[in-house]
């Protein structure tokens, strides 16, 4: 695998782990020890307010140590651009294992409930709060550990015993507490809130709604009682409700504590896996589409190839007609792409896998599932990716390495990018997409309709 030397010892893969508000997170390897740690990269050139937003994300980054979040290890200051040290987490974003409009299985979600609800519960016993808590920002670490990621919104709820409410409204809108709009604030109910739509995302694969104000139609169902046989709530069981219920209940003094929620019946019921009768009041799963498609996904982390410097300028271009795009892409552009290097096997891999799925190794099973092979060539592959992408009016542009980026909106009329990548592996070409910015579920809701239109390139 080839890379740049960042600091002594340590190489800078041009692996994007994620993006964020400034900048993104890469992947640096120990030359001797292959110790992986992560690395974000805030560009203060570009990000003008970047300075004191990642003073304050550091400070409290610094004070926590806990297994079920992400460690900090120490920045780097350079005029231009500043690094963030982080433990990197190997089986990425806890979004990534839910398929949309299905979740995943029962015992899965209860595990990551159990560590979500042990990493707020460590912040909050700390004063901390942090304010956005979402599939996105939730990563899984080796053996399948939940940890809680970025800071940039956290802030100090209690200081020397006393409480203080708070009035930023801020978050991820369909994350957010009703009262959050409302000001001001506790900051436990509403963090205990948005676990409560992580839980109701993990187990049906959906958001029940855009944001949870009166005008929005399916908050004012849940507010009103009027819900029940409408998904997602439809797809729980009748204590996985229970528990939705009382953890989004409007009142963020009747809302279910922490340790409540940790007492709830659905987090102490024995999930069998394996069997269909996974839910705690016997309500059969839907295991056989769930438990296919994790089996049929990739085992190891995604990963871009390697490469291109730190400081190497992105520049995006929309070409004139598809044909240009090949031809440009074959001539310069080409050369700096993944077909000019050794495939990165080990780094790219993606294994099926035929063993019978348990508790100790889903979590090895389901990590990206939004790639594919393709049985044509890597233009062929392009030209009919960019044309799904104009049919579907989304726009996009590509970069120097061949990078397809592509705009759109997602239902709520958020934006969303991400971004498609094809790779040269064992002499087929892989499409993998990487989600840039907006919501994960809404991004593989997109990622899924792109596959189906592609379905006749689609290598099965
Ligand atoms: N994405 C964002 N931060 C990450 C980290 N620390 N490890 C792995 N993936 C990440």
């Amino acid at each position: 695998m080839q890379a740049t030397t960042f600091v002594e010892d340590w190489l800078c893969y041009n692996t994007t782990l994620g993006e964020g508000a400034y900048g993104e997170v890469k992947l640096l390897i120990h030359r001797r020890t292959e110790e992986k740690i992560a690395c974000k990269i805030i560009n203060h050139q570009r990000y003008k307010d970047a300075a004191t937003n990642i003073n304050r994300e550091v400070t409290i980054h610094r004070m926590l140590d806990h297994e079920n979040i992400i460690k900090y290890f120490g920045r780097r200051q350079e005029p231009l651009k500043e690094y963030i040290f982080l433990e990197y987490a190997s089986g990425g974003e806890l979004f990534q294992l839910i398929e949309p409009d299905i979740g995943m299985a029962s015992h899965a979600a209860q595990t990551y409930m159990k560590q979500l609800m042990h990493g707020v519960n460590y912040l909050h016993n700390k004063g901390i709060t942090h304010r956005d808590i979402k599939p996105e920002n939730l990563l899984i670490g080796e053996g399948g550990v939940l940890k809680i990621s970025d800071f940039g919104m956290a802030t100090l709820f209690r200081y020397k015993g006393k409480e203080r409410l708070l009035d930023k409204k801020c978050g991820t809108k369909p994350y957010l507490a009703p009262e959050v709009l409302q000001k001001p604030y506790r900051a436990q109910p509403s963090d205990l809130w948005s676990c409560g739509i992580v839980f109701v995302a993990m187990l049906t694969g959906e958001l029940p709604w855009a944001d949870a104000t009166d005008r929005n139609v399916e908050f004012a169902k849940w507010r009103k009682d009027v819900y029940i046989s409408e998904t997602p709530w439809s797809k729980l069981g009748n204590t996985a409700l229970s528990l939705a219920r009382q953890i989004l209940n409007l009142d963020p003094n009747k809302r279910l504590t922490l340790e409540q929620i940790e007492k709830h019946p659905w987090m102490k019921f024995n999930f069998d896996c394996g069997s269909s009768k996974d839910n705690v009041d016997g309500s059969v799963e839907r295991p056989t589409k769930r438990w296919n498609s994790m089996v049929e996904a990739e085992t190891k982390h995604n990963r871009d190839t390697p490469q291109v410097t730190l400081s190497q300028p992105i520049i995006t271009y929309r070409p004139s007609s598809i044909d240009q795009l090949i031809n440009d892409l074959k001539t310069t552009r080409r050369e700096q792409v993944c077909f000019s290097q050794p495939t990165q096997y080990e780094d790219l891999m993606i294994q099926f896998t035929q063993s019978p799925i348990t508790k100790d190794n889903f979590h090895n099973l389901s990590k990206r599932m939004t790639r594919f092979y393709v049985t044509v060539s890597y233009e062929k592959t392009l030209e009919a990716l960019c044309s799904v992408l104009d049919t579907l009016h989304y726009s996009w542009t590509t970069d120097a390495s061949g990078a397809v980026t592509i705009s759109t909106v997602d239902f709520m009329k958020n934006q969303l990018i991400f971004k498609a990548n094809l790779f040269e592996m064992d002499g087929r070409i892989l499409l993998d997409f990487r989600l840039s910015k907006g919501c994960g579920l809404e991004f593989k809701k997109k990622f899924l309709k792109l596959k189906s239109c592609l379905c006749d390139i689609i290598d099965k």
